[in-house]
């Protein structure tokens, strides 16, 4: 697969992902670590369920802010790989993750699995008394969302979801000016993740991604990080959706396929701020405006979220503005505001409210898709308290 390396470009030199993105990848990048050759004193023993692409990353934040007690992949190559990249915790390997759950010395686990297992797996793991690090999306239907609510509303424990963007320090100050008026009111996002190609046919995930009823699709499995983004600078979740799209190009490629490669979307938000969001996996390369940008325009001027965030002043006299400079983000942050919250230190960037509105966005989208009609967020959502 070839996620992560432009988007730690971003991180790093604060260039736009429109510019850099080009393949359908999936993960926004961890900047580099360096592993600590000891574990850290007083580590959190964690246990890794499933170790593919994204759950050998999550390991290696793992390695650097917490311990591998245990690995699980039904894969034994995949799980044997992760288990020699955590050589150092000398980590159990299982093909059962319910053997993980069993492990009474083991207080956290990171469920990496694909899309349809997470809820299954982060209510058992709620349940068995784990904290739970849940790989985006949360879930992807609106039931196996509300189970996954319930259960860590029963649990106590930390829930975090695989949504890092919160965890990004510019982002965060970005959409705190937002909220506090920097550019005014909100009016209207326009937003979109264009690539030059379908996610690869023989990537690590081409066995599930390719199939709706386990991943979601792009809509649900990828722009669940976008659509938050963008609920997270309106400060709001959408009260309505509509929209088209269809498997436009790629047509029963891979064989078998079910989701789609290009969608346009329309949400409607509380005080009339609209959202109009596109995905397509055809955007030539060097034809302009393709890549991923979340253009956030309000009553003084507009700035790009996922590009420098420079305002650009309504009126156009002005040069832009740096709305916020440019941060060190802290490698693997995500993962240790997750082990921080079971320390009971600060707060947690992505708890089950902002994974399960996160996802039910990217669902609610879907279902207007899949269904033709408006959607409205209290039909999917029902009662989140
Ligand atoms: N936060 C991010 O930016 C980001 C980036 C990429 C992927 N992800 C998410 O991570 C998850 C995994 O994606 P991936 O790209 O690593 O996929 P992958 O296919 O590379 O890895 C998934 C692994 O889960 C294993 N698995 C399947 N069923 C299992 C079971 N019952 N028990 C244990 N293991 C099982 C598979 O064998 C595979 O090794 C997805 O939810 C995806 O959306 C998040």
């Amino acid at each position: 697969m070839t996620h992560d390396l432009d988007r730690r470009a971003f991180l790093q030199t604060g260039a736009t992902l429109a510019a850099s993105a080009s393949l359908a990848t999936r993960a926004v990048a961890q900047p580099q670590v360096v592993i600590p050759t000891a574990p850290v004193t007083g580590a959190i023993a964690t246990g890794i369920i499933g170790t593919g692409g994204r759950g050998t990353a999550d390991l290696g934040a793992v390695l650097e802010h917490g311990k591998v007690a245990a690995v699980c992949d039904v894969k034994a190559d995949r799980m044997k790989a992760a288990a020699d990249v955590a050589m150092r915790d000398t980590p159990a390997q299982y093909a059962d993750y319910r053997r993980v759950l069993d492990r009474k010395d083991i207080e956290a686990v990171v469920i990496a699995t694909p899309p349809h297992l997470h809820a299954e797996m982060a209510v058992a793991a709620l349940q068995a008394g784990k904290h739970v690090y849940c790989e985006k999306p949360v879930a992807i239907t609106p039931a196996s969302v509300a189970q996954v609510v319930k259960a860590v509303k029963a649990s106590g424990k930390v829930f975090i979801a695989g949504q890092q963007l919160r965890s990004y320090k510019r982002l965060g100050a970005a959409v705190g000016k937002i909220r506090a008026g920097a550019i005014g009111d909100v009016l209207m996002i326009k937003a979109q993740r264009h690539s030059e190609s379908d996610l690869s046919h023989t990537g690590t995930s081409a066995d599930w991604f390719f199939d709706v009823e386990k991943s979601g699709g792009y809509l649900i499995e990828m722009s669940v990080h976008n659509l938050d983004l963008c609920n997270w600078a309106i400060g709001a979740t959408p009260l309505k959706a509509a929209g088209f799209g269809g498997i436009l190009l790629y047509k029963d490629d891979p064989p078998g396929r079910s989701i789609m490669d290009g969608y346009t979307l329309s949400y409607d938000y509380p005080g009339g701020v609209k959202l109009y969001f596109t995905q397509m996996v055809f955007h030539p390369k060097g034809l302009p405006g393709g890549g991923q940008f979340v253009h956030v325009y309000g009553q003084k001027g507009a700035c790009d979220l996922m590009g420098d965030t420079s305002v650009y002043p309504l009126d156009g006299k002005a040069p832009p503005a740096e709305l916020v400079p440019k941060m060190e983000e802290a490698p693997n942050a995500h993962m240790l505001a997750f082990y921080e919250c079971i320390r009971g230190k600060g707060t947690n960037p992505a708890d089950i409210t902002v994974g399960a509105t996160g996802a039910l966005t990217a669902i609610m989208g879907h279902q207007a898709i899949t269904t033709g009609k408006v959607v409205e967020w209290k039909t999917i959502a029902g009662d989140l308290s």
